[in-house]
């Protein structure tokens, strides 16, 4: 694969596997509270592309729940950065925002889904991924569905396993 392709260097400090550190909050005012746990792969083969795929699985039984997979790009010249995404419940989106030092901001900007996707549909997405002092990466994502405004659904940290 070769070296890091200069047109996603800024995003070196994401690459490689991460393991929920403790395992992950989830919240929304319609469903009741679960945590997680969550494996996230951010890989290159040289293109100027990051890969990443996003793995959660049940606190207990480890059964696989939510996965979402996709690439990330940056705009040449620009901190300007594009997450392309599916996710394994049919929704497809593509979120973009700034990357400041080691923070990266990203707010859904199209969002599509199959024709049966289960209700209540997803409006909006928005998320903050943050490399702490210490090196562990932090995501946070809030939605927005037909019923209820942005509300933050994920809370997780994560820290470097290769
Ligand atoms: C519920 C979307 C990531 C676990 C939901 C609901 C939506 C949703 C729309 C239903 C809310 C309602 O009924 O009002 C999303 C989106 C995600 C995401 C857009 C990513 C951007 C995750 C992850 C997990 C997860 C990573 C980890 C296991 C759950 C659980 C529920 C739920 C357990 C409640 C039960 C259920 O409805 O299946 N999510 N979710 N979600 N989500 Fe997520």
């Amino acid at each position: 694969k070769g070296p890091l392709n200069d047109a996603v260097a800024p995003l070196e400090w994401l690459l490689g596997t991460w393991e929920s550190a403790e395992p992950g909050e989830g919240t929304f005012p319609t469903i009741k509270p679960f945590h997680y746990t969550e494996t996230l792969h951010f890989t290159h083969v040289g293109q100027p592309v990051i890969n990443f795929m996003f793995n959660a699985f049940h606190i207990e039984t480890k059964k696989p729940l939510h996965r979402e997979s996709g690439f990330i790009r940056m705009k040449p010249g620009t901190n300007h950065v594009a997450f392309i995404n599916a996710q394994n419940t049919g929704l497809v989106d593509i979120e973009e925002g700034e990357l400041t030092d080691n923070q990266l901001n990203l707010e859904s900007c199209a969002l599509s889904r199959i024709s049966f996707a289960k209700d209540p549909h997803v409006q909006k997405i928005s998320r903050v991924f943050c490399l702490q002092p210490d090196g562990k990466l932090e995501q946070t994502v809030s939605m927005a569905t037909l019923n209820q405004p942005l509300t933050q659904h994920l809370h997780v940290t994560y820290q470097r396993t290769s």
